[in-house]
């Protein structure tokens, strides 16, 4: 599939052969990213990154994978240092700026709103995130972990039982990757969440008409014997207040104890991060940090490459990334 001009907006866009296209240019692009050789593959050419909700990890992991690649980004945070703060439509918004860019990178608060920026842009949309709808890129950063941890075990997706926990009404992170996984075979979906918070039933209705087994409870002890536990943050940002957001808050917590109880050795424990981990919260707590099966940070470094690998594909140069190789004369010891 070609991605050149392409806007990446959802999950659906995507088939096995073209994650598995998409996953093989990620890894030629770790030697880049570990710092053993840099490439100019994309001197010249400027990125967007238009985030108009809190990110930390998703803007400046495109950013990074942006500049990894050679190229420079301009970025604007927050609703209010912006021009949709003085009534301005995201079609303007997207006109103005993609004559600016070359690529833009956009997160907003409102479900749709990535795709109806889209429409304006003359150049293409990468969706970070739009309200509790889509994170396709955060899916297949997750699904490029999941792949790599459950190869460690001898295991695959077809066949693997994950667990999600926490928010799964606002998460979209939970809500991508779970459209991604109906891709698959014979999948075990557990789902544990508050009642409120419940897995919306559109997205659970996919994964059963998928042919995957979905199990659906509100208890953490007893359910994580699974090859995959992905942990997610109460996303009190999409509640109508702060008081029925705690509610729910530190509901599903993770510790050591727990997994040594209810996990299997070889569990996989994900997040898309941030953890909250304050002590009200703590839904992943610290003392699982030295588990070797915490795969939070090797996801957050995988993010870079996968976004690497969208960059080089929507722009049209993934076969000419090696052609712009050059040495890196800097200290690093990255690989170390
Ligand atoms: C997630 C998001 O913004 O949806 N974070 C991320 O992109 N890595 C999850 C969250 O904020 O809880």
């Amino acid at each position: 599939m070609s991605f050149t001009g392409e806007h990446i907006l959802s999950v659906h866009q995507f088939d096995r052969d073209s994650i598995q296209q998409i996953f093989q240019i990620a890894r030629n692009m770790a030697p880049y990213a570990s710092r053993q050789k840099r490439t100019k593959v994309l001197e010249g050419a400027i990125l967007g990154n238009l985030f108009f909700e809190p990110s930390t990890r998703t803007r400046v992991s495109f950013g990074c994978a942006f500049n990894l690649l050679g190229g420079e980004v301009r970025e604007t945070t927050g609703m209010e240092s912006s021009a949709l703060a003085k009534g301005e439509s995201l079609f303007d918004t997207a006109r103005v700026i993609s004559s600016y860019s070359d690529v833009i990178a956009m997160r907003h608060p409102q479900a749709g709103s990535v795709a109806e920026f889209a429409l304006g842009s003359r150049v293409p949309v990468i969706n970070g995130g739009d309200g509790a709808n889509e994170h396709p890129t955060q899916a297949l950063l997750d699904l490029f972990t999941i792949e790599r941890e459950l190869a460690a075990s001898g295991l695959t997706v077809d066949g693997m039982h994950i667990a999600m926990v926490g928010d799964l009404k606002h998460g979209r992170t939970v809500h991508s990757l779970s459209k991604l996984l109906c891709l698959f075979k014979n999948i075990r979906f557990t789902l544990i969440a508050p009642h409120a918070l419940a897995m919306p039933d559109e997205i659970t209705g996919a994964i059963e008409t998928a042919g995957h087994q979905v199990t659906i409870t509100d208890t953490l002890e007893g359910n994580l014997s699974a090859d995959i536990v992905y942990q997610t943050r109460i996303q009190e940002e999409r509640f109508s207040s702060k008081e029925e957001a705690n509610l729910y808050r530190g509901k599903f917590r993770l510790n050591q104890q727990i997994y040594t109880r209810y996990c299997k050795s070889n569990t996989v424990i994900m997040h898309p991060l941030p953890r909250d981990s304050r002590s009200d919260a703590n839904e992943l707590d610290n003392d699982l940090n030295l588990n070797p099966n915490l795969a939070i940070f090797r996801q957050a470094d995988n993010g870079v490459l996968v976004r690497m690998a969208l960059f080089a594909l929507t722009l049209g140069v993934a076969d000419k990334v090696k052609d712009y190789e050059c040495a890196v004369p800097w200290f690093s010891n990255k690989n170390a």
